[in-house]
């Protein structure tokens, strides 16, 4: 067989939302899409902002030269300094265009970012349950992802991560709002890490990295705040995308932002741009760097998506699934009435309703809802979810 061995080994670990998705098209064909209910996948279903769209068009009518030939690696300077801008709001401190790196997809910042940190060998704090790319990304670096166990309430216990730490450990991955459990981080929590990583970066004598992923950080409910990073903890690193907030995931656009207060900036800066070459991103999409401009602060219609997660909780809860609240992004994460996971999925399925076992995130005895779906379709599984086990 040509494949390498790795690549099949990944194949098999990724096969849990492959499997779903055949298993859904198999019961499509068989009975008919409308009898089928797919919560497998994270996909936004909201269209862009319609200010997004007059963007792109006036960026892809502008009659300047030059346009669409390869840029500094690190992205078009506008660009970076308005995403600069956008993200010192956030954080409460303040960056500028040499802050920021324009990536193909938060994806594509992560690869990036840990390309340019990582020793082979070296650790990555992952806490599970987890975003299932992160494993691939971690090994693509030849890094080990080290995974602990979030609590009952998915939140990270900082005793656990303190226990964790060897001097091998580079830096620790945050997803908040959080894929697959819909939870978000308190400010509190966040202190409780950063100053976990500060003692332990004293006692190892080297630094280690937070690298939070915020791709869902515009996705959040009732009111939600969300702690800021860069002010917490010095070496910390964002990663984020306009793939949900935007509704862009197809066009492959987002940013690498380091703190003003990371150790060696000039030079992480640097190991990002080259990493971002070398990796063969090149450079984030022109277009998508033009047309984002003059939107940063739009925002695709939540309503959809509070929706769907109402009528989901309250399938949920008249079914008797014990679940935690998402306050952000478009997941759910019970706990399945049975342990087995698998079985659970296949009993939904039977009903038509497609979701993903909890073992491919690393935390058995739980099903991934994913609820960027049209709101029918949450509708119908919802009541699906309330007859479970009647
Ligand atoms: C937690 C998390 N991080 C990163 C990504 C990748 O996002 P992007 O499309 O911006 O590459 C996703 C996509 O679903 C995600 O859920």
């Amino acid at each position: 067989m040509s494949i390498s061995q790795k690549m099949r080994e990944q194949m098999q670990r990724s096969s849990w939302i492959r499997r779903m998705f055949e298993d859904a098209e198999r019961i499509k064909k068989e009975r008919g899409a409308d009898a089928v209910f797919d919560l497998s996948l994270g996909n936004p279903i909201e269209e862009p902002p319609s200010r997004f769209l007059e963007s792109m068009r006036s960026a892809a009518h502008d009659p300047a030269s030059g346009t669409h030939r390869y840029m500094n690696n690190a992205g078009f300077p506008t660009t970076r300094a308005a995403v600069a801008q956008m993200v010192s709001k956030e954080q409460g401190v303040q960056l500028n265009e040499n802050h920021v790196i324009m990536s193909c997809g938060a994806a594509g910042a992560l690869n990036a970012v840990l390309k340019a940190i990582l020793d082979p060998g070296d650790e990555v704090i992952i806490f599970a349950p987890f975003f299932v790319e992160y494993i691939f990304y971690i090994d693509n670096h030849n890094g080990v992802a080290r995974i602990v166990e979030s609590d009952g309430a998915f939140q990270p216990d900082p005793g656990r991560l303190a226990e964790a730490i060897t001097d091998r450990t580079k830096a620790v991955i945050i997803n908040t709002p959080n894929n697959p459990t819909g939870v978000v981080y308190s400010g509190a929590l966040m202190r409780e890490m950063a100053a976990v990583l500060k003692e332990a970066s004293r006692r190892h004598g080297r630094e280690i990295y937070l690298l939070s992923d915020d791709v869902y950080r515009h996705i959040v409910y009732d009111d939600t705040s969300l702690p800021a990073v860069f002010t917490e903890y010095p070496n910390s690193i964002i990663v984020s995308s306009f793939s949900k907030d935007l509704g862009l995931a197809g066009e492959r656009i987002g940013y690498i932002a380091l703190s003003p207060a990371v150790g060696e900036l000039e030079a992480l800066f640097s190991a990002c741009v080259t990493a971002t070459r070398v990796l063969g991103f090149v450079n984030a999409p022109a277009l998508m760097q033009r047309s984002i401009l003059a939107c940063l602060d739009a925002r695709v219609d939540m309503d959809l998506y509070r929706h769907n997660r109402q009528v989901l909780c309250d399938g949920l809860a008249r079914g008797g699934f014990r679940f935690v609240e998402p306050m952000g992004a478009f997941y759910i994460f019970p706990q399945c009435p049975e342990p087995d996971d698998v079985a659970c999925c296949a009993v939904l399925r039977d009903k038509g309703v497609i979701v993903v076992p909890g073992s491919g995130f690393g935390r058995p005895g739980h099903i991934r809802l994913a609820y960027s779906v049209e709101r029918q379709t949450a509708v119908k599984a919802a009541a699906v979810l309330a007859e479970y086990g009647r």
